[in-house]
């Protein structure tokens, strides 16, 4: 079936292009983003291939329609940057990847973590300059501390699993209680900015969406213990960015380590490294000592997009064969 892969870095590419190998769809890889201007370059597809700063608005998705487009397939787990109920009413299937290694996102939040609190890269900056330092490097033993997990889904409690072999107590905040993360010793807690003030650290594994959005703002970091680390590796409407600028600079907030920024769409994913950026958000944000960011990566394992290409290409072929869609995107 012909596809049309928006976003295709030359990683992509070849490992769609592997993945694919039996299926044998026709794939027509497109570097730039999908957006207005760009969505014409699906013409004739009946399926087209997405990731997570691509524009699936209702506008988009009526071009997509009117050329025939009839599938959409995220290479990503989070929908949120789907217009779930445009495509709906103009009848467009939209899938996603629900299950790839959990581990890649819950690892990497771990080494954020690390990396802030023992601040490794600016240890490692330090030391290429022949600086062997140690003032401004201290950071505190996880081992005892609390650890917040925002959405216990399957993310959060590998992270959790991690988390409590080092020791950490656990406080859980998800509408939806997960018996294994209370077996962890874990302990759910309804209020989450009490919770905030309970805790060390903060991790946020939930998705992004109306009720989420802004979960850390100004109120909760308000409540949030003096000093603690907040880490996000889930999607960046989830933290109000200004918010957390100001309690950085205040001190309430003690450290951020981050892998998706609100403002990610126009900046993440590219080489702006000659460009004059901006974005005086974020350019504000990577001048703090104590915050880390990384360009959302944290997916970016071998087995984790092996896993994300073998379900694409078998969404597309299950669509194709007019066989049930498995990772259809949750429809309220
Ligand atoms: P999941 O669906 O297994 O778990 C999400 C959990 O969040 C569920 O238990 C759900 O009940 C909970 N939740 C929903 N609303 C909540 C709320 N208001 N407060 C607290 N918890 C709430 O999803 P999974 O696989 O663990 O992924 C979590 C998120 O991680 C994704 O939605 C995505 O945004 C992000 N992600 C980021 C990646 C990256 O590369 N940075 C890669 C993959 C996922």
């Amino acid at each position: 079936m012909k596809t049309a892969i928006f976003s295709a870095r030359r990683y992509d590419q070849a490992l769609l292009a592997r993945a694919n190998q039996a299926a044998g769809h026709e794939l027509l890889f497109i570097q730039d983003r999908l957006s207005a201007e760009t969505a014409r370059l699906a013409d004739g597809c009946p399926a087209v291939c997405v990731f997570v700063n691509d524009r699936v608005d209702a506008e988009v998705l009526r071009l997509l329609a009117r050329q025939g487009t009839r599938l959409v397939a995220t290479r990503s787990t989070g929908y949120n940057h789907v217009d779930a109920a445009a495509a709906r009413e103009l009848g467009i299937e939209v899938v996603r990847v629900t299950d790839y290694s959990p581990h890649s996102v819950a690892e990497f939040a771990v080494g954020l973590l690390l990396a802030v609190n023992r601040k490794i890269a600016r240890a490692s900056m330090r030391t290429r300059e022949g600086n062997f330092e140690l003032e401004g490097l201290m950071g505190f033993d996880l081992h005892g501390k609390t650890v917040g997990v925002i959405g216990t889904g399957k993310i959060g409690l590998i992270f959790a699993r991690i988390l409590r072999g080092f020791g950490c107590e656990l406080l859980g905040h998800d509408p939806q209680r997960a018996p294994s993360f209370e077996q962890l010793g874990g302990r759910y807690v309804d209020d989450m900015p009490a919770l905030m003030g309970d805790c060390d650290v903060v991790s946020l594994h939930c998705p992004l969406n109306a009720a989420t959005h802004h979960i850390v703002n100004a109120d909760s970091l308000a409540r949030i213990k003096r000093g603690a680390i907040l880490v996000n590796t889930s999607r960046g409407g989830l933290v109000d960015t200004e918010a957390a600028t100001a309690a950085l600079k205040s001190g309430q907030l003690g450290g951020l380590a981050i892998d998706v920024y609100e403002q990610e769409a126009s900046l993440f994913f590219q080489d702006l490294s000659s460009t004059v950026i901006t974005d005086d958000v974020i350019q504000r944000l990577v001048s703090f000592p104590n915050v880390i960011l990384t360009g959302h990566q944290a997916f970016f394992t071998v087995e984790a997009i092996g896993q994300i290409m073998a379900t694409t290409i078998e969404s597309l072929t299950a669509f194709e064969q007019g066989r049930p869609l498995q990772h259809r995107i949750p429809t309220n």
